[in-house]
């Protein structure tokens, strides 16, 4: 099998901006693809502020900055894809949408080019039956934000051969990452541990155990966690913690996994968190505080 040498990058939203710039950071010549110029341009911005972050730290060499942007490229043409050695999917957690994608570059793609998906929670196995290359089909699952956090979840389907997941292994290694290995269950391990708990915060706001604000700074100031669980679930995206929790409700019947009826409803009232403006908590000002949920 030849080296990874080209990346290719399906959705260039927050986590498939993330990863686009993770590989051309690390060297890879990277092709981005997204259906519209303007979620390119916005992908690209995002990019391009990350990295200035980081040279601002001290993280990384303007000169690094600029290589890594030349590498960058992005494009709403498909066909573009099939130039790569490894192709990671990001886009909407939606089986339907990612096969039908999957079975176009299978189409144009070389036999070599392994496939990887950075599904947080949906069946790696079942979009490896949508190729035929199930054998080269493996799961890449990224945390956010892309460029801080250091874990990848490697994922190995009933099909995925020894060889595939070992290059997805060192792929990730050559990105900087920590890769664990995982089985191909819904949620993985993270999302099996994380979700379950950021569904509690909600149900425990819902009954009125304690206030957004004090049960965020209990987890942070008792657990040492960075965030709190509703700004988490802010930072993640209400409705990605929805469709995660549904999928795994789904997959398993455990009542554990069912998304509350408080999560549900911001989300259908369109209370996302940090995307739309307003979640758990309302950033329209530059210090956040709680949203008045009416609870
Ligand atoms: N690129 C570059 N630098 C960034 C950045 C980015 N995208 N985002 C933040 N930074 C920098 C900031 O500029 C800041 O720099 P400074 O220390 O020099 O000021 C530094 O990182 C720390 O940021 P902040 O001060 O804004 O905030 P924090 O100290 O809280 O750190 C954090 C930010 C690393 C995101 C931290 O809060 C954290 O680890 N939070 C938990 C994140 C987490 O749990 N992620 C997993 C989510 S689950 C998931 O992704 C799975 C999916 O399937 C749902």
């Amino acid at each position: 099998m030849p080296e990874i040498s080209r990346v290719g990058v399906l959705g260039c939203g927050l986590m498939g901006s993330g990863i686009a710039q993770a590989a051309a950071t690390a060297g890879f010549p990277t092709v981005v693809r997204d259906v519209e110029t303007a979620l390119l341009d916005r992908g690209h911005a995002a990019i391009r502020k990350s990295l200035d972050k980081l040279v601002q730290k001290d993280k990384l060499a303007p000169a690094a900055r600029d290589a890594a942007l030349a590498r960058l490229r992005l494009t709403t043409d498909l066909a573009e894809l099939a130039t790569c050695d490894l192709i990671v999917e990001a886009v909407t957690e939606d089986l339907a949408l990612k096969n039908e994608l999957w079975r176009a570059l299978d189409a144009s793609a070389p036999a070599a080019t392994i496939f990887a998906s950075n599904t947080s929670s949906l069946s790696i196995g079942e979009m490896a039956a949508a190729t035929g290359r199930g054998d080269r089909f493996v799961g890449l699952h990224f945390f956010n934000p892309v460029p801080l956090m250091p874990l990848v979840e490697v994922v190995r389907a009933v099909g995925t051969s020894p060889e595939t997941f070992e290059r997805a292994v060192t792929f990730a290694r050559r990105l900087g990452k920590e890769p664990i290995a995982a089985r191909d269950r819904a949620g993985f391990v993270v999302n099996r541990l994380l979700v379950p708990y950021l569904l509690d915060a909600v149900r425990a706001l819902e009954q009125g155990v304690a206030s957004t604000a004090d049960l965020d700074r209990g987890m942070q100031l008792g657990c040492g966690h960075p965030m709190g669980p509703l700004t988490l679930l802010d930072f993640v995206g209400l409705d990605t913690v929805v469709r995660i929790a549904e999928i795994m409700f789904d997959e398993y019947r455990e009542s554990r996994f069912a998304p509350p009826p408080l999560l549900r409803r911001m989300t259908a009232a369109g209370l996302y968190g940090r995307k739309s403006g307003r979640g758990f908590y309302d950033y329209s000002s530059d210090t956040p505080f709680p949203t008045d949920l009416r609870l």
